[in-house]
């Protein structure tokens, strides 16, 4: 569904027809036809010349030039490009009419946005999803040394939310849907309307394909041999949204590993996996809280790299903006041995170091003169804060930057930023914390450093 502004617009939306060069494109709508007159077509957007420069505009923050953007999807790393497929609502500012939205980097920091990937279709419109690389040639799609790029995503239509499933042999810039899909449709078996996101992994020991997929009241297993024909294995209650399920070592040793299962809040189980079920061990934990959700790792890492890198939604809207929401920083998830047990740890990829330079350095601030630092530099157009706040006489310490609490913490009741909070040196009197402030967001990293470090980012990237 578009709606077309009949009279004056807010802000002008953009369709890319690049793909369709040399074709016929009939449109159709049943709205008032003023608003059909006012299409046209050019080789540059509508505010093409602010584009990226716009005051609200995140400096070193995914963001799509125009309309909605929810989650990311069919995260994958492939032939030397990161693709970041997300849900895009490309005319509107609001949630609705999803496509994917489709954008690819070199380096995890600077995106270029490309074309739609995914158009709503019969089935219905384009939710979230994963996508993979069949090496071995399994659903029969590749060729010659091309192996295809395969995104599982669920089509929702008013009635039902289906898994569907698409190839692209061209590195995700077009794609052709399987002319057999749904591939599940599992309305009826779960009695819900709550039917989606499917994730796929291949479960190495025993050569199989592996779905996670939300319904209902949490996440089930399935497996299939060709990501076509999938059949049920399990089901682990206790999440909404966005299966995840991997598999990480401990402290680094790949002889000790956990298997994590998360939805899209965050929270998260730790067990064990045999390919078609999953054993929780323990849990609930959380390792973010805020404004992330429906974070995503990508697939086909190099085994040479080995890192797990998550990527997630940003739930912040931009004021004035002819776009809302943005991704995340990418982060690379590891698991740790705390007091508590093992946990799940979350640090922004080596990658976003090439996005600051060092502008000063301190040690043994007071609060004050802390504060006076900082405000120094809030002009600066991307600050990136490494601190360590030691307490001494008081049980609350924080930092606060023009009026805005960044970090606030109440050593009595144990809440950094209103979670609890429990240093691993329990009568530590220290706080770390690697905070990344850009233009309409501020993302703190808790971990333990001690100085006090200021970077300004360098103009120009996005
Ligand atoms: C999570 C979610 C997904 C769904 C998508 C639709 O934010 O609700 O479950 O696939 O958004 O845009």
């Amino acid at each position: 569904m578009i709606r077309l502004a009949p009279g004056e617009c807010n802000y002008w939306v953009f369709c890319d027809v690049t793909p369709f060069k040399g074709k016929t494109i009939t449109i159709k709508y049943d709205g008032e036809a003023a608003g059909l007159q006012k299409i046209y077509q050019d080789d540059k957007i509508a505010g093409y010349e602010t584009l990226y420069k716009e005051k609200n505009r995140p400096q070193f923050h995914f963001t799509t030039q125009r309309g909605w953007i929810n989650d990311p999807n069919g995260l994958v790393y492939f032939d030397g490009e990161y693709h970041l497929f997300y849900q895009h609502n490309p005319y509107e500012q609001d949630w609705e009419n999803m496509h994917w939205g489709h954008a690819v980097s070199t380096d995890l920091v600077h995106w270029q946005q490309l074309p739609e990937a995914l158009y709503p279709d019969e089935l219905g419109t384009m939710f979230s999803g994963s996508a993979v690389i069949d090496y071995q040639n399994t659903a029969g799609y590749n060729k010659k040394d091309t192996p295809a790029m395969i995104a599982l995503y669920t089509a929702a239509s008013p009635d039902r939310q289906t898994q569907c499933m698409a190839y692209s042999l061209d590195k995700g810039r077009t794609w052709n849907k399987y002319e057999k899909n749904p591939v599940i449709d599992s309305k009826e078996k779960w009695n819900s309307m709550d039917t989606r996101d499917p994730r796929i992994i291949w479960y190495e020991p025993s050569g199989h394909w592996v779905m996670i997929l939300n319904e209902r009241d949490g996440h089930s297993i399935y497996t299939s041999s060709d990501l076509k024909d999938w059949t049920y294995q399990s089901h682990t209650s206790g999440f909404w949204e966005c299966p995840e399920l991997f598999e990480l070592p401990v402290d680094g040793d790949q002889t000790n590993t956990r298997w994590v299962m998360y939805g899209a809040s965050g929270t998260y189980m730790l067990g064990s996996f045999d390919g078609k079920t999953f054993t929780p061990e323990s849990g609930k934990h959380y390792y973010t809280s805020g404004s992330c959700y429906a974070a995503q790792t990508f697939t086909n890492i190099p085994a040479s790299d080995g890192r797990r890198i998550q990527i997630g939604w940003g739930r912040i809207g931009q004021k004035d903006m002819p776009f809302t929401g943005m991704m995340l920083l990418p982060t690379e998830l590891s698991l740790r041995t705390t007091k508590d047990g093992v946990r799940l740890y979350s640090v922004p990829v080596k990658e976003t170091e090439q996005l600051f330079t060092s502008v000063g350095k301190w040690n043994t601030l007071t609060a004050e003169d802390a504060s006076a630092k900082l405000n120094e530099f809030k002009a600066l157009d991307g600050l990136r804060i490494k601190t360590t706040i030691k307490l001494s006489h008081t049980t609350a310490a924080g930092l606060n930057l023009a009026g805005q609490d960044i970090i606030s913490y109440d050593l009595n009741f144990n809440l950094l930023n209103g979670m609890f909070y429990s240093p691993q040196d329990m009568t530590s009197m220290e706080l770390s914390a690697d905070i990344y402030i850009d233009r309409t967001s501020i993302e703190v990293f808790c971990r333990w450093w001690s100085l006090f470090l200021l970077y300004g980012a360098f103009p120009g990237f996005f």
